[in-house]
């Protein structure tokens, strides 16, 4: 077992630990020595097996999930003035990715029983200026999406995938993000698959992932192989000005690596996740995730609810985990809660997730993660019965 990264000598139970294998050392070592460290035959490869991995017409690898969804909204032309729906519960990076294209965050309420937007919310907030909704697979399983396929149709609007914890996650035999109009993923170190930072956009528009494509390296309308391969390297034109997106070779060739072997990483986050489900049933107060028979979930956090009925609220069982060397975490404070974004929610559309915010606690979960570990947990849990 690794040393606490936050140097904290009480935790020996840490809530993620990285794996990084000989073949990831390998080809990350090797890539180093190349003579093109950007924008070369490993951003190629990885893209390719991205695509062939979620069966995406196109996969254009980023610098991170942000990025990814901040292209994806300017490829489907989000602009200023827009509207963008997103769900209050999820990562802040939505909110900022629309923010970033001068359009309005609008921040809807989720389910009372599980973590999904509300489509009721969902209509209630449709103006004339909504133009996307980005649905989130939060903790790697599928969301509402024919719900909000539906809602979209009859709306006339967009759909972006957040995906960012779907590595790995089915519907209907489909990989997520290829469902709406663009997926956008993340590769961020606690994710199924790392690059350490790094991100991708699936589509199967050649017109979107053109754009993402050019709008990831400023813009440019040739790529790096043609200027260098036809004419001159230094002519090429600047429609849409764009961004320094690119994910470099380094990160590409690990990407290569990791997805080689995402299979056998999910098969073990699956079996951890089923081991806490045997182990943790029946504890009155004690709400387990739902993913006993899903086959189609990633299992990237293992998120139980503490509710009242438990004997201790969340905040003390996250406490007594701690103080017993266990790190736990709650994946997320409630969008609206920022200062930033309070003022893109309605108070009348945040009342299921303020209380769903007070019971979730994710559980330490990763794939070399040992069953001494896992009883730990279960140990602290139960004992508090
Ligand atoms: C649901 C969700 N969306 C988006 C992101 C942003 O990902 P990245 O850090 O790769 O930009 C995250 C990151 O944690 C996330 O959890």
């Amino acid at each position: 077992m690794k040393k606490d990264f936050f140097k904290d000598s009480k935790i020996k139970y840490p809530a993620y630990e990285p794996w990084i294998s000989d073949a990831d050392k390998k080809i990350v070592s090797k890539t180093m020595e190349q003579d093109m460290l950007t924008l070369g035959p490993q951003l190629e490869k990885f893209e390719q097996s991205f695509s062939k991995y979620t069966n995406a017409k196109y996969a254009i690898a980023v610098s991170n999930c942000t990025a990814a969804l901040h292209l994806s909204l300017k490829a489907i032309g989000v602009s200023t003035g827009d509207e963008v729906i997103i769900p209050d519960l999820t990562f802040v990076a939505d909110a900022n990715a629309v923010l970033a294209c001068n359009a309005k965050p609008i921040i809807v309420d989720i389910n009372k029983n599980d973590f999904f937007i509300s489509i009721q919310n969902l209509k209630k907030n449709i103006t004339k200026k909504t133009k996307a909704i980005i649905p989130v697979h939060i903790y790697g399983q599928v969301c509402n999406i024919e719900d909000i396929l539906d809602v979209a149709k009859d709306n006339n609007l967009r759909v972006v995938e957040d995906c960012a914890h779907a590595v790995g996650t089915f519907h209907n035999s489909k990989h997520v993000g290829t469902i709406g109009e663009t997926g956008c993923f993340s590769f961020y170190p606690t994710k199924n698959m790392t690059t350490a930072e790094g991100g991708m956009v699936t589509t199967n528009s050649k017109k979107i992932a053109d754009s993402v494509r050019q709008l990831r390296s400023h813009g440019m309308t040739k790529s790096l192989k043609d200027r260098y391969s036809k004419g001159y390297p230094w002519i090429f034109d600047i429609i849409e000005p764009g961004y320094n997106y690119r994910l470099d070779e380094i990160r590409a060739a690990l990407g290569i690596s990791q997805l080689k072997r995402i299979k056998k990483i999910n098969a073990l986050r699956r079996n951890a996740a089923l081991y806490y489900h045997s182990k943790l049933k029946n504890i009155p107060g004690i709400i387990l995730p739902d993913m006993v028979n899903d086959k189609t979930h990633s299992y990237h956090l293992y998120t139980i609810r503490v509710t009242e009925k438990f004997r201790l609220s969340r905040n003390q069982l996250f406490k007594k985990l701690k103080d017993n060397g266990v790190r736990t975490t709650v994946y997320w404070m409630p969008v609206h809660e920022y200062t930033a974004y309070r003022k893109f929610a309605k108070s009348s559309s945040t009342k299921n997730t303020k209380s769903m915010y007070n019971e979730i606690l994710s559980l330490p979960l990763f794939p070399t993660i040992t069953k001494n570990h896992q009883n730990k947990v279960i140990n602290i849990i139960k004992s508090c019965k």
